[in-house]
């Protein structure tokens, strides 16, 4: 095999988020790296909510629905991402005309006219949805989002209960970041194990596995795939990169509005990346995808979190104009050289 769905094809789907630009086919180099090396797809911002349904009743499907289009013609697997998340929520969701917090009562029917518009749109194309995202505190807790101040932590079993309504064959995830760290996959494990025991139905948790050259360990990671499937649903890594940056201090978000200097330390590789660094990223990558590989029975899909370079959220976050190489694509859309490493992996596992 030359191409990476090819190598993984007996594996697990081999995936990637698809920005506007991809969608919609504006960049051909970029979209036929898609079609040629991966599988399945998702849409990086243009189903979450605030973009579907940015005022009350009024929907706005035209991405999402080129989304789907794209991905029937290509003959890919389609996840929906993502119906229930505290970010990137409309502000309208939880207040009235006057302002005012909503009621329990309002805020579930709300999530279930979101969720049902939206799932029975595209019943039986998008085959699963991470139904809600990112519940969970690193050390465990609920997240004191507005779901669950307002309607308590059965937020989480009628968002599935509806999704489930509306496509009773869509499989149905429940999606975070940082699950390595030990309190917060305990804490998803025993949410998830509630749903369970509730007779709700989950298919799947995705580990968003946005890393860094340092952190998480790989043997965390593994304690989080066995953990999650113990339970008895599968395990998918649904957003994966690795920024090769320093991570930004604490409070960043007010240097950045004030009088923030943009030094060379949070960005230090604007015109490349060094033969060192590469070597490191690189090793990430085979560390992890051994990982995958050695427990690709529990595994469904991995996805990285855009195609090249250029896309990645990395570049912008805690602050724009960041030069970062945590993809699998350059920003030319070229192959790196870790894509036919992997593909000699998947060969030999
Ligand atoms: O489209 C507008 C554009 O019109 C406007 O000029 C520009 C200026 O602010 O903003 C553009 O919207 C941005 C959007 O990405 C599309 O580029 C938003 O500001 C920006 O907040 C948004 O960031 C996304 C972020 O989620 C927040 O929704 C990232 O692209 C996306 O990669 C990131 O993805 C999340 C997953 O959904 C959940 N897990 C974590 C992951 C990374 O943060």
């Amino acid at each position: 095999a030359t191409v990476l769905k090819e190598a993984f094809k007996d594996k697990f789907y081999i995936g990637t988020a698809l920005n506007l630009d991809q969608i919609w086919e504006r960049n051909a180099t970029a979209v036929g790296v898609v079609k040629e090396q991966f599988n399945a797809i998702v849409a990086e911002n243009c189903m979450k909510s605030m973009y579907l349904q940015p005022r009350e009743g009024e929907f706005y499907f035209k991405d999402a629905d080129k989304f789907v289009e794209f991905g029937e013609k290509n003959n890919m697997h389609m996840v929906g991402h993502t119906l229930i998340w505290h970010s990137q929520a409309p502000n309208w969701f939880f207040t009235d005309r006057q302002g005012k917090e909503v009621s329990r009562d309002v805020l579930i029917e709300r999530m279930r006219q979101h969720i049902t518009t939206v799932v029975s749109r595209y019943k039986g194309r998008i085959k699963g949805w991470d139904v809600v995202n990112e519940a969970i505190l690193d050390n465990g807790e609920w997240r004191d989002s507005k779901f669950y101040k307002i309607i308590g932590k059965d937020f989480i079993k009628l968002a599935f209960e509806f999704a489930h309504a509306a496509d009773p064959d869509a499989e149905l995830y429940y999606n975070d970041y940082s699950t390595a760290v030990p309190d917060k996959r305990e804490g998803i494990a025993n949410m998830v194990s509630d749903l369970i025991a509730q007779g709700v139905r989950v298919n799947g948790i995705g580990m968003q596995e946005h890393h860094q050259l340092d952190n998480p360990s790989v043997q965390e990671v593994e304690k989080t795939i066995l953990a999650f499937s113990n339970l008895g649903v599968s395990v998918m890594v649904t957003e994966m990169d690795i920024t090769v940056l320093p991570s930004p201090r604490r409070n960043i978000g007010a240097e950045i509005s004030e009088n923030f200097t943009y030094d060379k330390e949070m960005n230090p590789f604007p015109d490349g990346l060094p033969a060192e660094k590469v070597r490191q990223l690189n090793g990430r990558y085979v560390d992890f995808f051994r990982l995958y590989l050695k427990h690709q029975d529990k595994i469904s899909r991995v996805t990285v979190w855009g195609v090249g370079d250029g896309d990645s959220w990395r570049n912008g976050w805690p602050m724009r104009g960041r030069t970062d190489y945590p993809l699998l694509f350059d920003r030319e859309y070229k192959p790196k050289s870790i894509v036919a490493e992997l593909i000699k992996m998947a060969q030999r596992n």
